[in-house]
């Protein structure tokens, strides 16, 4: 499953960040399935190089790694370096993760961190890369945020409120960079089916309504800015749920689903304490 991309509107490169795993990674997959040269970011180097060499062998095209943290106040500048020498005409600000758990039992400093990753890093990202594609006059930039977010997401207070963010960011510079020829869309995906799961303590087999599959996801992200759409739930079932629960019940639910797999999680570590320890 893949969308085929114009080469000459997105190409000859595209960046993807977060792109050593989930959504990222098949991301960079489907990006280099249309011919189009991969930039990969992300901390973990193996992994990228894994993603890289197997999209050049799989697809021909070429690949560059370059391990960053985004959440670095100084990130943008090396990654200006590291990619100033290509032609981008597509962005995907996909890093991010899920960090669940009631707000005052987190500490302060992850709460800032993911609020870098989440927000200050998609801001950097397309203040950086937007100039340039507005200088090229075509190109695209997708930002990652998450359905339900502007609703408020009980047991991911932090997460959801910086997901906001990135709708709003996106939906504002959508409309902006569409007269300068670059398309932008939020991908708002509901649960899917990557490692963020698991921190959630989630099992896709169990889960009330089966997780969406990264190729789905990622699919009708592409096919969506293609059309240029400003926003996207990947999803039949997503789009009728985020158009008819109520935000008072999508809360309820969420708290609920959150509440139970952090409780499942922490059960299945005491199990696995030595005896004891467990009392
Ligand atoms: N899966 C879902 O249900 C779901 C739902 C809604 C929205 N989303 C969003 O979709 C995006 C991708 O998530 P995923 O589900 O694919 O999770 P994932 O499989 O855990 O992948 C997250 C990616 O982000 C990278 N990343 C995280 N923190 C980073 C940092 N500080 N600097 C650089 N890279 C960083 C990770 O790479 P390294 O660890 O190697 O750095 C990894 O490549 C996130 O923005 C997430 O919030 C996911």
């Amino acid at each position: 499953m893949s969308v085929a991309l114009d080469k000459e509107r997105f190409g000859p490169w595209a960046l993807v960040t977060g792109a050593s795993s989930g959504i990222g990674k098949e991301f960079a997959r489907q990006i280099a399935a249309s011919g189009i040269n991969i930039v990969l970011v992300a901390r973990r180097k193996d992994l990228l190089e894994e993603v890289g060499v197997e999209s050049s062998r799989r697809y021909g095209v070429e690949h560059r790694v370059v391990v960053l943290d985004v959440s670095r106040e100084d990130f943008i500048g090396q990654l200006t370096s590291a990619t100033d020498d290509l032609d981008i005409g597509l962005v995907v600000s996909n890093a991010g993760t899920g960090n669940p758990g009631e707000f005052l039992k987190l500490g302060r400093q992850l709460h800032q961190t993911t609020l870098r990753v989440s927000t200050m890093a998609h801001l950097d990202i397309t203040h950086h890369f937007g100039a340039k594609l507005a200088k090229r006059r075509r190109g695209g930039l997708i930002l990652a945020g998450a359905m339900g977010a502007e609703s408020g997401v009980p047991r991911m207070a932090n997460d959801g409120a910086a997901k906001a963010y990135v709708h709003s960011l996106g939906e504002a510079l959508h409309y902006e960079f569409k007269p300068l020829g670059v398309y932008v869309t939020v991908l708002a995906a509901g649960f899917t089916n990557t490692a963020v799961l698991d921190k959630f303590g989630l099992d896709p087999k169990t889960m009330p309504m089966k997780p969406m599959s990264v190729e789905q996801c990622v699919s009708e992200g592409l096919s969506g800015l293609r059309k240029n759409r400003s926003r996207i739930i990947p999803g039949r079932l997503n789009r009728i749920m985020n158009a008819l629960v109520p935000a008072s019940l999508a809360r309820k639910l969420e708290a609920d689903l959150i509440g139970k797999g952090l409780a499942r999680k922490s059960a299945s570590a005491v199990g696995r304490l030595p005896s004891e320890l467990k009392s």
